[in-house]
């Protein structure tokens, strides 16, 4: 933050909760009002919430819960403020040999990825952005398939027991409460058809956005833990504790595979049982959803009463 940026935000936070204008920090600081504005709005690009009035002037709303840097790097967590996606960091720090579950947090992602290149939006502040480079040794590519489904079955598992909530899968890897999203997970691999040099696992975790953060279109959609159980999180805290349960899960998962995840997996989703529509590029498929196979794969009983496999697409 440079000098001027700390200057206001030193008012505001002087003025916590109170109305301050524009004009009385131009003059207290000796700088313009544009520049001032200018301040502001960097300062909410790194996760402070200012409202601000046209006439009465800038209000920081509340101590910002923003990621603690140093207990991350204890953590040997790599930490940026902003970057396009967390994704592409630890594909780029994979190449360049960082070992297996380095995991990279951005306070912030600019151009945030989601499944079947959608967009996920990540502003500073209040979401959990991060991914992990898994290098599985002993894993072939069919193999590794269900790693998303391990990565749904531990955040389910974890997150419903810590928050006391009913956090739901919908196949493959979404994470619902009471059916709006609140996490998803985006898997990206480079190998080849018979070897994986590493996976990249991408986790979206939605926590402390309140309703106001949402616009009207995702607030329909999606939630978040605080939206859900009332209450501010430690977002550094909780991203410890996950990356935690996920190595000890990817370490599992690779010497006994996929059996005792698929049956958390199954105990936390919401698909099973249900008529759904699966839907990926260039097809989809109707019927009822009958069982998890021991890869990962969805059973799919159509209207002629065929079973049909299926491993990739996004349910309705
Ligand atoms: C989905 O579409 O449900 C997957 C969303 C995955 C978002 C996370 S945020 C951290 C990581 N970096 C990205 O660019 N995407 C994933």
């Amino acid at each position: 933050m440079n000098h001027n940026g700390s200057r206001v935000l030193e008012i505001l936070k002087a003025n916590l909760g109170k109305t301050i204008s524009g004009e009385t920090i131009s003059s207290v600081l000796e700088i313009s009002r544009s520049a001032v504005w200018k301040q502001v709005k960097a300062l909410r690009e790194k996760g402070y919430r200012i409202s601000a009035r046209s006439r009465s002037g800038y209000c920081l709303e509340e101590e910002p819960e923003l990621l603690d840097q140093n207990a991350l790097a204890e953590m040997a967590i790599i930490y940026r403020e902003s970057v396009e996606s967390t994704n592409l960091v630890a594909h780029r720090l994979a190449e360049e040999g960082a070992p297996g579950f380095t995991t990279i947090i951005a306070e912030r992602q600019l151009s945030g990825r989601g499944r079947l290149g959608r967009s996920w939006f990540s502003p500073a502040g209040s979401g959990l952005w991060f991914s992990v480079i898994f290098r599985p040794t002993a894993l072939t590519p069919a193999a590794a398939r269900p790693v998303t489904l391990v990565t749904a079955a531990v955040l389910a598992d974890y997150l419903s027991g810590t928050f006391k909530l009913p956090v739901q899968i919908k196949w493959p890897n979404d994470l619902q409460v009471g059916g709006k999203k609140i996490a998803g997970i985006l898997t990206e691999v480079k190998g080849d058809l018979d070897r994986i040099d590493y996976l990249i696992i991408g986790i979206g975790l939605n926590v402390n956005q309140k309703t106001e953060d949402l616009s009207t279109e995702i607030a329909t959609v999606a939630t978040s833990l605080a939206m859900e159980t009332g209450i501010k999180i430690k977002r550094t805290e909780l991203l410890i504790n996950l990356r935690h349960a996920l190595i000890r899960a990817y370490k599992l998962f690779e010497e006994e595979g996929f059996t005792s995840f698929r049956q958390i997996w199954i105990k936390n989703n919401i698909t099973l049982g249900q008529q759904v529509n699966i839907s990926w590029p260039g097809g989809s498929l109707t019927g009822l959803a009958t069982e998890l196979t021991n890869d990962g794969q969805l059973a799919i009983k159509d209207d002629y009463g065929q079973i049909r496999l299926v491993s990739y697409g996004e349910v309705s």
